[in-house]
């Protein structure tokens, strides 16, 4: 049984100095207390009581090619030196923006920003520009970032949100202003009827329709067949742009995410988190015709740190990494993250636990429940009690999941690490079975 006595002491100073101990209320999500990480090299993170884990949260999606990658730290340090913030242009920044409008197949103009959350604020309001609309349609159990405007209906309960065909607008914190959330309309994704019933009772009114391409925050679940297309079409035919939040999905499910393995690109796209490797970085790309009127319309985006040097060569190495040998990386994590998952369903059905496993090798989540779920509704069912015992089980044998038992995989997981993980998840299972 691991000791946490030095995160216990550390999380007990720390709230004497910083709110709640932590920086992100998701860090809280942690047992016994938000623990405390000396250092991270590949898929290992290595804590102050000297715990070693086998990480697949990997800072919630950006250590894609593991903590510290050594190619992107070496790129970064090369430019340290030469500054961080010019409030000016840098050429770090037009390679970088070139590489990705010759990479992403909808991408015709891209912007910076330092987080999801502030580039999803960007898509919206280039998007209210775009249309002269107000209204965004977004769907339950889809995280979008923590601000106002957005952090709605994002784990809504049941008997709060009213009926699934007629979901209610629930913000999920306090503190919030009661307008805030006036122009959202909440959906069930996944369901075509269902979007199309928001698009026309609110006709001529959204400015766009927003959604994680594959679900991720509310579940980890596929788009039905069929169903990108349809929304696609949907927002063609209702003059809404359709923007995926490719946050976590960009470069992880491949070289251009989401859009890319499902074959739909949307008007407008955000990546984030895997594309820089880790360092705050996070963009928007899309439509010349709709990002230019960044520049002709006078549509207002700032922020300090946007494309810092840092981040910038942060993303170019990783595109580095991500690019040779014609993608032969994303091969090695499809094959490799496939094994793990087959894995862990036949250590499962060993010790007859009653879980599915959705998802695809990059991304994937073992969920105890009786039927693979398509929408928040539905995954809400999970038997959450499991879920945390199966992750504390694994956390005591070396090996760090979120309390959802979502998993990110990383191209730093190799067979040994696979090996280790499941004799780890063997033993887990038996704790809890
Ligand atoms: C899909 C999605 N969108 C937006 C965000 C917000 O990004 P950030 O935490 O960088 O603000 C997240 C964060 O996890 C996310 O998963």
């Amino acid at each position: 049984m691991p000791s946490y006595t030095n995160s216990i002491t550390l999380y007990e100073e720390t709230r004497q100095h910083l709110a709640g101990g932590v920086s992100s209320n998701v860090r809280y999500a942690s047992v016994p207390v938000p623990l405390f990480f000396a250092r991270g090299e590949g898929p290992r993170l290595y804590d102050e009581d000297g715990n070693v884990h086998i990480d697949y949260i990997l800072g919630n999606g950006p250590a894609f090619l593991g903590h510290a990658p050594p190619r992107v730290c070496a790129a970064v340090a090369e430019t340290l030196a030469l500054g961080q913030v010019f409030a000016g242009q840098h050429v770090h920044e037009l390679e970088l923006s070139r590489r990705l409008t010759a990479l992403l197949p909808g991408a015709e103009l891209v912007r910076y920003a330092s987080s999801g959350t502030e580039a999803v604020q960007m898509a919206f309001r280039i998007a209210r520009a775009f249309t002269g609309r107000s209204k965004i349609v977004k769907f339950e159990g889809h995280y979008h970032g923590w601000v106002d405007s957005v952090y709605v209906s994002v784990r809504p309960s049941g008997n709060e949100a009213g009926p699934a065909e007629a979901p209610v607008a629930v913000s999920d914190t306090t503190g919030v202003a009661p307008g805030a959330i006036a122009d959202m309309v909440i959906c069930g994704w996944n369901d075509l009827d269902h979007l199309r019933r928001a698009l026309e009772s609110n006709k001529g009114q959204i400015a766009a329709v927003i959604m994680e391409p594959m679900m991720v925050n509310g579940g980890v679940i596929l788009p039905r067949p069929g169903y990108l297309e349809g929304a696609k079409q949907l927002c063609a035919e209702h003059g809404a742009v359709l923007i995926f939040d490719e946050v976590i999905t960009g470069v992880r499910l491949g070289l251009t995410g989401a859009q890319g393995r499902f074959g739909v690109i949307p008007d407008l796209t955000i990546f984030a988190k895997a594309v820089a490797a880790g360092f705050p970085m996070a963009l928007v790309a899309g439509r010349r015709d709709i990002m230019e009127i960044m520049q002709t319309q006078g549509v207002m985006h700032g922020g300090t740190y946007n494309g810092n040097v840092q981040s910038m060569a942060a993303a170019i190495a990783t595109l580095d990494i991500l690019t040779e040998n014609n993608g032969a990386l994303y091969t090695a994590v499809e094959a490799r993250g496939a094994r793990l998952m087959d894995g862990l369903r036949s250590l499962a059905a060993k010790h007859r636990m009653p879980m599915h496993i959705t998802g695809v090798p990059a991304m994937f989540q073992t969920m105890f429940i009786a039927t693979p779920p398509a929408n928040w509704r539905e995954s809400s069912l999970l038997d959450r009690d499991r879920a945390l015992a199966f992750s504390t089980a694994l956390q005591e044998n070396g090996v760090r999941v979120n309390q959802r038992c979502a998993w990110f995989f990383s191209a730093a997981h190799d067979d040994v690490t696979i090996e280790e993980t499941l004799a780890a998840a063997d033993r887990a299972f038996a704790t809890i079975s």
